[in-house]
């Protein structure tokens, strides 16, 4: 596992049609949203990406039945309240996003600090806040936390940023809460709004979902339904920024374009053209497209997930681009990499100075997901030989990204050392 690596060549446009599947970052907290009924819930499409297998893991040691039915994942079941592991390990951040169903459902969870990218210190203060104004009580250990609950009542609560794994958490504890809750300030990403379709499906009663105040009149049951994710928009940005930077055509299969604004807005151009978005979208270039400068921050601004694969697209195109992190601390630890390429980036507190240039095929490491998807296609294009390694994070959420970028006749295969 550890010796793969990609090896691409670079070179060739893109051409073909690809498709994206739900997205992962809907997925993940539908799979702990739907421990809030023990009737059986469908979610379709779904992703084959180890964040994904790893939080059907994470529910089978809950003793939560979760099967897969080709890309539909059959969620059931009960969690068994001597199943719960001493501390559910924080294998990446998506286990946070147990915390709410959890502690509804068992009114005792102890989570291990969550893990997951090398991104920044990621708290969960935004959460730990507003589950205790729900009525929860929270003791904070030496490795992690442990809330508890007998029910939790409705609550007026203001979140200091609109955290996404928050309000996720938040709206999953509120809908069987007594009473009503008013979240203020809340995410208003795609996946923020799907999660709310599942719960709606399932009976709760949400109102404002996509807005930043969301009212929520608790009930006290929540039944089974089938639900259809949003699709992927990172895996769908990750492929249209390719098309920009190798030029070419590519359709892209389920993709909303309407979830894509902060991006399309940067690309389109006479080197850039969407020519049509209907059940997809379908995207032109020349591969000569105009440096643009970037400032993440939380949707509907860029998002920060394109981030290291925009600077991955901008290390290549003539001029100078700025891009500045806003959501993150730390995520830029990827332009080491890119530096090994030959590009010329330089690196202050939260923002990036690039002049573009061409890049030299080189042996790079991912440091985490996003940065090692830029790593990939920065090689896209990049005269000879990269090699990526480190494709464990790649694979976190992106499905053989070996294959997506060679059905679009890219150079690039999984090797073994
Ligand atoms: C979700 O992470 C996504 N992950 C991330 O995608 C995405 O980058 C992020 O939202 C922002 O859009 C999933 O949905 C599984 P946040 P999350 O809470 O919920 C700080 C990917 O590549 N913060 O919105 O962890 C936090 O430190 C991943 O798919 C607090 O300070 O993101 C960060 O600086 C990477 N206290 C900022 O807010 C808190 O209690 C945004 O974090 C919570 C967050």
């Amino acid at each position: 596992m550890g010796n793969e690596y990609f090896e691409i060549v670079g070179g060739n446009p893109l051409f073909g049609k690809t498709k994206v599947y739900s997205a992962k970052n809907a997925v993940l907290p539908m799979l702990a949203g739907a421990m809030l009924t023990s009737e059986s819930v469908v979610i379709k499409d779904c992703p084959h990406i180890s964040d994904v297998e790893n939080m059907v893991k994470i529910r089978e040691c809950l003793s939560l039945k979760t099967t897969w039915h080709g890309r539909d994942i059959v969620a059931s079941g009960k969690v068994d309240n001597n199943h719960i592991p001493e501390h559910l390990a924080g294998v990446m951040r998506s286990s946070v996003f147990m915390l709410g169903p959890l502690l509804v459902e068992t009114g005792k969870v102890k989570l291990h600090t969550p893990g997951g990218c090398k991104i920044g210190a990621r708290p969960i203060d935004i959460h730990l806040d507003g589950l205790e104004k729900l009525g929860a009580k929270i003791r904070l250990l030496d490795d992690g936390v442990e809330c508890s609950a007998d029910r939790l009542h409705g609550a007026e609560i203001v979140l200091r940023y609109p955290s996404v794994g928050a309000t996720e958490n938040l709206i999953s504890a509120a809908v069987k809460a007594k009473g009503k809750t008013t979240l203020i300030g809340v995410a208003r990403e795609p996946e923020v709004v799907s999660l709310c379709d599942m719960l709606i499906g399932m009976g709760a009663k949400i109102q404002g979902a996509g807005t930043s105040v969301i009212k929520i009149q608790g009930v006290e049951n929540l039944y089974g339904t089938t639900v259809t994710p949003v699709t992927d928009r990172i895996v769908a940005g990750t492929i249209m920024l390719a098309v920009a930077l190798t030029g070419g055509k590519v359709r892209v299969e389920g993709c909303d374009i309407r979830h894509l604004g902060a991006l399309v807005t940067k690309l389109v151009s006479k080197h850039f053209v969407v020519i049509d978005s209907v059940g997809g979208v379908t995207v032109e270039s020349d591969g000569q497209i105009e440096p643009f400068d970037v400032f993440s921050g939380p949707y509907p601004k860029f998002p920060t997930d394109l981030q290291p694969i925009a600077t991955a697209v901008l290390s290549q195109l003539r001029g100078e681009s700025l891009v500045e992190e806003k959501v993150f601390e730390n995520r830029f630890l990827y332009a080491n990499e890119l530096q090994k390429m030959g590009a010329e980036i330089n690196v202050f507190k939260d923002k990036l100075l690039i002049r573009g240039r061409s890049l030299l095929g080189a042996d790079v490491t991912a440091t985490d997901l996003r940065g090692g998807a830029g790593l990939v296609v920065a090689g896209l294009k990049a005269k000879g030989v990269t090699k990526v390694s480190g494709v464990e994070h790649i694979d976190r959420g992106y499905e053989n990204i070996e294959y997506l970028f060679s059905n679009l006749q890219a150079k690039i295969a999984r090797k073994n050392v």
